[in-house]
């Protein structure tokens, strides 16, 4: 299989991700390159052996054969269920990041990938990583649609303004890979790419240092927006009677007034900052004022990331 690789008839694999992809691929390809060949040839073979030989000729009336019916019912069947159950497999892994995973946050816009780390770091069309730890990317747009896509990676993830999507990766092989814009955005579509640097840990711990003295973690840079924009003023660390404590909300079951249940998600936090009447909390009035156009996207993850770090209740995925 190297000299595939070699001619770069296919993407690296640099992620866990990417060789279990590949061999669902590579099966898909078997089957559907086994049909193809198989039907060809007995298109050819019997064009040739029942071929009409006189204007007399008459083929023997047949009623049907059970077996050949069995068989060319139940050997596609198996080899399509076997597709479902192998795909869906790696759709749930591909879905679910794994606990430990590291967060960033990614906020496209045209045209160019803005980057956050927790630990404060920016970085645009760039992305160091460290090798073999397994990162969660929570991503929004600040205007169209764009689509975070990592051939090398096997991931690719709709970037929607208005909400976030999720993607996760573990990159497990050194080098710089291509990051690209899969969804049309506009004239620089093509343009709208960036690299990703997979570094040895020690090698990114440096880079994190280096990189740690330009900006305040993410969490303390909510921290003054939540101080200077006065959501203190009601969200403190007991109830108030305006509005509702934000210490281990992240990831709680809250009780809205209409007596259903919603998970205390990224999108929900986002929603409850940009249009606070839109799922009222248990016990509550509508005094919040929205923030929708007073913060930006990055000014929002920044919000979300100190939200967090007050604690969350951690819920089995
Ligand atoms: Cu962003 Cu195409």
């Amino acid at each position: 299989m190297k000299w595939l690789f070699a001619f770069s008839l296919f993407p690296t694999q640099a992620s866990s991700m990417a060789g279990k992809v590949d061999a669902l691929f590579f099966y898909l390809i078997a089957v559907a390159v086994f049909f193809s060949v198989l039907i060809f040839a007995l298109v050819v073979f019997f064009a040739i052996r029942y071929r009409r030989r006189s204007d007399q000729d008459r083929p023997k009336e047949i009623h049907g054969n059970l077996m050949l019916e069995l068989v060319w019912s139940f050997i596609p069947l198996a080899l399509t269920v076997v597709m479902f159950f192998w795909g869906a497999k790696l759709f749930f892994q591909e879905s679910v990041p794994p606990q430990n995973a590291s967060e960033l946050f990614v906020v496209a816009k045209r045209w160019m990938w803005k980057i956050q780390h927790p630990e404060g770091p920016r970085e645009i069309n760039e992305l160091h990583l460290p090798l073999d730890q397994a990162v969660k990317l929570t991503m929004t747009s600040e205007d169209v649609i764009h689509s975070f896509y990592v051939p090398d990676f096997r991931v690719k993830m709709d970037v929607l303004p208005g909400r976030y999507t999720r993607l996760w990766f573990e990159p497990n092989r050194v080098g710089t890979y291509h990051l690209f814009c899969a969804e049309y955005c506009g004239t620089k579509h093509s343009e709208m790419r960036g690299t990703i640097v997979v570094m040895q840990p020690a090698d990114y711990q440096q880079w994190l240092d280096k990189m740690k003295a330009t900006e305040k973690p993410m969490a303390s840079r909510g921290e003054d927006l939540f101080t200077k924009n006065r959501c203190v003023s009601c969200h403190g660390d007991v109830p108030s009677r305006r509005g509702p404590t934000l210490e281990n909300l992240f990831n709680s079951s809250v009780k809205l007034n209409n007596g259903s249940y919603v998970m205390a998600d990224e999108n929900y936090i986002r929603e409850s900052i940009l249009n606070p009447e839109a799922k009222m909390v248990d016990g509550y009035n509508p005094l919040m004022p929205t923030f929708k156009g007073l913060l930006t996207e990055e000014e929002l993850v920044d919000i979300l990331t100190y939200i967090k770090s007050l604690g969350e209740i951690n819920k089995h995925e």
